[in-house]
């Protein structure tokens, strides 16, 4: 049961690079030279918190990453599983090409309602469609066709092979997949792990490693959301 692997890495690994601050730190001046979120962003997660959502947005880092990702995809249509309050939500729609569409999907009413006033805020509710449900549910009544240019998993860890599984289904060749919270503080190397949303993303990597279809890599990142990582797959 309780294994050696549980340990804390020895004392000497802490210095001064690996310390949580020092990772907040550099996202927050990356934050405050490029990213620049806006006050629609700023009221978002102000708002989010007031609601009583928990704090696990993406990073302003990462949500740019995501409209940058959309941008370079000319992403007229964008599938995203997990709104919570929109804040990644709203970096997805501002990357939409003219006339663009991103679809959410949220099993929480609250959260749903959260998200449409912060989209709403942001000037982007018209290009987005938020279905309330269970995303294994949602995603079955969504048409294949025409196909989703960018899709971004965010919801609950353990479902999260069968939506990449119904993401193969709604892209393709050419649309980007990715997936959050992959690495889960380094739990997705651990064979041995109980955590099922590691065990999923380990499900997941092997699916994608069969798959012939997609080519993907898998990120590590630290920042102001602590130690965890994203995968990328690009159909085709
Ligand atoms: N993408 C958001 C964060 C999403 S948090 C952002 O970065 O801003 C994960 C969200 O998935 C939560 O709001 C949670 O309610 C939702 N969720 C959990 N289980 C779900 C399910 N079965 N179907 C759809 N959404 C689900
Ligand atoms: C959790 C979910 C997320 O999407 C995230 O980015 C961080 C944490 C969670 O459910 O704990
Ligand atoms: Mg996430």
């Amino acid at each position: 049961m309780a294994r050696a692997k549980k340990r804390s890495p020895p004392a000497a690994v802490h210095n001064r690079f690996m310390d949580e601050s020092r990772w907040k730190a550099v996202d927050e001046y990356v934050d405050g030279l490029l990213v620049q979120e806006d006050d629609a962003l700023h009221a978002a997660v102000r708002a989010s918190e007031a609601a009583g959502l928990p704090p696990i947005a993406v990073s302003p880092a990462h949500g740019k990453l995501l409209y940058l990702l959309a941008r370079a995809q000319k992403a007229a249509r964008i599938l995203e599983i997990g709104t919570l309050g929109g804040y990644s939500t709203i970096w997805l729609a501002r990357g939409l090409a003219p006339n663009g569409r991103v679809t959410t999907l949220e099993l929480d009413p609250k959260h749903a309602e959260v998200a449409r006033s912060n989209l709403e805020r942001a000037g982007v509710s018209d290009h987005v469609d938020i279905h309330i449900g269970r995303a294994i549910e949602t995603l079955s009544t969504l048409a294949p066709q025409p196909p989703f240019d960018f899709v971004f998993i965010d919801a609950d860890k353990p479902s999260t092979p069968a939506y990449f599984e119904w993401a193969l289904r709604l892209s393709r060749p050419g649309t980007l997949i990715l997936v959050d919270n992959v690495v889960r503080r380094g739990a997705l190397a651990d064979a041995d792990t109980d955590d099922e949303s590691a065990r999923a993303m380990q499900r997941l990597n092997e699916l994608v490693a069969a798959e012939s279809r997609v080519s993907a890599t898998l990120i590590q990142t630290v920042g102001v959301k602590g130690y965890d990582g994203f995968m990328i797959a690009l159909v085709g």
